[in-house]
Parts: C-alpha cells; sequence; structure tokens
C-alpha cells in the first residue's frame, strides 16, 4: 500500500534495516503465539497455537493470528463463498441523478461492526483505565470499510440491511463507507498489500465478478446511501511508476477495471464514487499534477463521464497533514506540502480537464506530524496518533468531507522479511515493528494511535 514515485533509502540503510529485523525474529517463532502474533499462513514455519485466552484465527492465505477470546465476536475468519446474494434484487428506486451538492450531508453516517468489535477486543486488552476508555471512544468514530477480497462481499449486506433499519428508525437516511480494493495485481509498486486476483490469471474477468456483487448486495438496499473509494493507489501509480514492470503491465487492466466498478457502481442511483488520487507527496508534486488531473478526466470521459463519480479521495492511509502549521522537513522542495496545497493545486487543473473537483480527505492516522524520515515513508509510521475527527465542516468548499479511511490499528504491511508480501519500508527505522501483516490488528501501534490523537481522545 501507498508507494510513492522515488524512495530515499540507501542501501546501507536497508541492510542495517533488515538486520536488525533479522535480530528480532525469534520473537515469531515462540512456542505458542501470544496474543496478536502470527501464527500461521503462506511459508509461516513459527508457532501454529496461542497461549490460553487466544485462538488461532485465518485472516488470509498469508497470515492467521493469535486473537483474543474475550474479543466480543469479533472474527475474521475467512468466509469461504464466493457466490453472490441469495436473495433477488430489487430494481434501485433511488433517483439516477445524483443529489446536488455534499453527499454526505443529511445523512448518519453507520458504524461498522467489524472495526467496533476490533476496537472492543484491543480495548480490553488495553489494562491503563483512561487509555483504556480512550481506546473504546474510537468505536463511535466512522471509518471506511475495505473489500479486499471478494469473501468479504456478503458481509456489505448485512451492514446495508443493517443501515437500513437504523435509517428507518431515527428518520435519517444512513451512509455506509466503502473502499473498492481488490484489483488484479494490486499494489503493483509495493509487495505489502498484493492481491488475491493476478491479471495472469483471469484477473479482470474475477475483478468484473467482484464488482458485479457489490453492486447486487448494494441494489437490495436502495435507501442507504453507499460513498466509495474508488481503488487506492491504482491510478497514481498509472502516473508515475510506469517504469515498474508489474504497473506497466497492470496499466490496461487497471484502467479496464476501474472504468468498470464505476460504470456499474453508477447504475445503482445510490453510490457515490471518489476516485483514489494519492497525496501531496505523490502526485502533489508540482510535475504530477497536470499528468494527474489528465489520467482522471480521460478516465472519467471515457467512462462516459458517470454523474455520481463526485471527486477525489486524498491521502488514504498515508500520514500527511491536512494543514500543516510549518512545513514537515520531509516535504522540501515541493511547495504542496499539504493536503490543501495539494488539493488547491490539483482543483484548477481537473476543472479545466473536465473532471468534477471534490475531495474527501483522509486523516485519520495524521494527528502528529513531522515524524517521518523520508516522505515515502508509508508503513506503520512510529509515532502516529489518530487526527481531525471525521466531519463535513471542513473549512474549504472543495473538501466534501475529513474521513478516517484506513481503521486505525489495522497494519499496513508486515516486518517479517520472509513473509511473501514483505515490503522494506516496513522494516524502515521509523516504521513500527514487529508488525503483523497489512490489514490485520497491530495492537502496539493502536495504542500509540490512541494516546497520541491530536484532538485528544
Ligand atoms: C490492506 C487491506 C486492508 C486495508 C485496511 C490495506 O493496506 O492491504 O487488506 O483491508 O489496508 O486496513
Amino acid at each position: 500500500m501507498l508507494s510513492t514515485f522515488s524512495t530515499t533509502l540507501s542501501d546501507t540503510k536497508m541492510l542495517s534495516s533488515v538486520l536488525a529485523l533479522v535480530a528480532i525474529l525469534p520473537a515469531f517463532v515462540a512456542a505458542q503465539g501470544a496474543v496478536w502474533s502470527q501464527c500461521g499462513g503462506q511459508g509461516w514455519t513459527g508457532a501454529t497455537t496461542c497461549v490460553a485466552g487466544a485462538t488461532c484465527t485465518v485472516s488470509s492465505q498469508y497470515y492467521s493470528q493469535c486473537l483474543p477470546n474475550s474479543s466480543g465476536g469479533t472474527t475474521t475468519t475467512v468466509v469461504t463463498t464466493t457466490t453472490g446474494p441469495t436473495t433477488t434484487a430489487s430494481a434501485p428506486t433511488g433517483s439516477q441523478t445524483p443529489a446536488a451538492g455534499n453527499p454526505f450531508t443529511g445523512h448518519n453516517i453507520y458504524l461498522t461492526p467489524f472495526y467496533a468489535a476490533e476496537v472492543a477486543a484491543a480495548a480490553a486488552n488495553i489494562t491503563d483505565a483512561t487509555t483504556k476508555a480512550k481506546a473504546l471512544s474510537v468505536a463511535n468514530i466512522p471509518t471506511f470499510t475495505w473489500f479486499d477480497t471478494v469473501a468479504k462481499v456478503p458481509s456489505l449486506g448485512t451492514y446495508l440491511a443493517a443501515a437500513s433499519a437504523q435509517g428507518k428508525s431515527s428518520g435519517t437516511p444512513s451512509l455506509v463507507q466503502i473502499i473498492v480494493y481488490d484489483l488484479p495485481d494490486r499494489d503493483c509498486a509495493a509487495s505489502a498489500s498484493n492481491g488475491e486476483f493476478s491479471i495472469a490469471n483471469n484477473g479482470q474477468a474475477n475483478y468484473f465478478n467482484y464488482i458485479d456483487q457489490l453492486v447486487a448486495q448494494i441494489k437490495q438496499f436502495p435507501d442507504v446511501r453507499v460513498v466509495a473509494i474508488i481503488e487506492p493507489d491504482s491510478l497514481a501509480n498509472l502516473v508515475t511508476n510506469l517504469s515498474v514492470a508489474k504497473c506497466a503491465n497492470a496499466q490496461t487492466t487497471y484502467l479496464a477495471c476501474v472504468t468498470y466498478a464505476i460504470q456499474q457502481l453508477n447504475t445503482l442511483g445510490n453510490v457515490y464514487s471518489y476516485l483514489d488520487a494519492g497525496h501531496a507527496g505523490w502526485l502533489g508534486w508540482p510535475a504530477n499534477l497536470s499528468p494527474a488531473a489528465q489520467l482522471f478526466a480521460s478516465l472519467y470521459k471515457n467512462a462516459g463521464s458517470p454523474s455520481f463519480v463526485r471527486g477525489l479521495a486524498t491521502n488514504v492511509a498515508n500520514y500527511n497533514a491536512l494543514s500543516a502549521a510549518s512545513p514537515d522537513p520531509i516535504t522540501q522542495g515541493n511547495s504542496n506540502y499539504d493536503e490543501i496545497h495539494y488539493i488547491d493545486a490539483l482543483g484548477p487543473a481537473l476543472t479545466s480537464a473536465g473532471f468534477p473537483a471534490h475531495f474527501i480527505v483522509d486523516q485519520g492516522r495524521s494527528g502528529v506530524q513531522n515524524i517521518r524520515q523520508a516522505w515515502g515513508d508509508w508503513c506503520n509510521v512510529k509515532g502516529a496518533g489518530f487526527g481531525i475527527r471525521p466531519t463535513t465542516n471542513t473549512g474549504f468548499t472543495a473538501i466534501d468531507a475529513i474521513v478516517w479511511a484506513k481503521p486505525g490499528g489495522e497494519c499496513d504491511g508486515t516486518s517479517n522479511s520472509s513473509a511473501a508480501r514483505f515490503d522494506f519500508h516496513c522494516a524502515l527505522a521509523d516504521a513500527d515493528q514487529p508488525a503483523p501483516e497489512a490489514g490485520t490488528w497491530f495492537q502496539e501501534f493502536f495504542t500509540t494511535l490512541v494516546t497520541k490523537a491530536n484532538p485528544p481522545l
């Protein structure tokens, strides 16, 4: 996840990071896995059982994790069904013309029970009473739910049903926030979030089927509004990382898949999409702004200018400030040193290229600044704190909402250098370690997000 167009790490530094990692490896091979530790997955040779009070739970083919038993119903067990919903989909009754203005207004954002359960399980393992109370309060802050495998898609139907019921009983309709994230050859310039589909093995058809399944779920609940972030990193990689063979090879497929996603979601009448646009330290470099605007606009026009594409999402799963008090020294050389400068610079280029210049900005883990050694460091940044709370009161007309896109506490990538999805960024000196697989729970990282939250929890 979240590669950038350049890395500044010297080979020497990388070697020392790798050696440092090797030094901590024995922690991974304990007789019985501690709570939150790895206990299985592709290539795993360590303990496959957990200490009392925890159960080894399959998270993905790459990773099983010792999750606490007292997790209040939390389970990350993979759902193996890949078939579509069994209920008959009813035609959407919602208008096919987008509502005017900001799609977040007039709705209550649905709190995903999956994240609430992760947070409850984490809080149960925090002993300090003040920190525990703060941790528990995070369950009431809306995040996006990532549909990073096709197996997770049926759970969307469950969330939408609950959101629909809440909307009916409260009289204010619900809004469910999702991230569409299952491209074939995913995360083409990094390794940590490589996905389940490959282009060489029917990836495009598998992806179309994944989108069809999402659409079939959403179709059943036309009274619930959905805001979707489309494919973090994908188009940004096509702007700056075509020198990476995997990205060059993926270019046509990414474009076809993203086009299919926004066209199909657009037929529903209740899904507002924001394409992922990297962040200030990626597409925000002055030389990248115009190529980025051109790519977003051409994809959008080729897709038939879908009216429910509302704009772009920035800083997803990254750590940049919305508006930095002063530029972090690592941003030197880029006048667009925070998200608001990036958005202000990109907006006019989008408008003149014919793309809607509305934005949402992830601030979930941006509470503490000046903690990275290089701007390209994106993995489990040490000392990060929860950031500005989700709000539509953004202070900037171009920004529809501040959001928490990355559920804080879910990992960016493993620091285990022998893992199939190891990415060196996750073993850098400014990356919190030892870190489990991307998307799984990282308890120590979560408690730091809680204690360093800014504004405080
Ligand atoms: C991971 C996904 C996960 C998401 C949210 C990504 O980096 O690859 O598996 O769902 O983060 O935590």
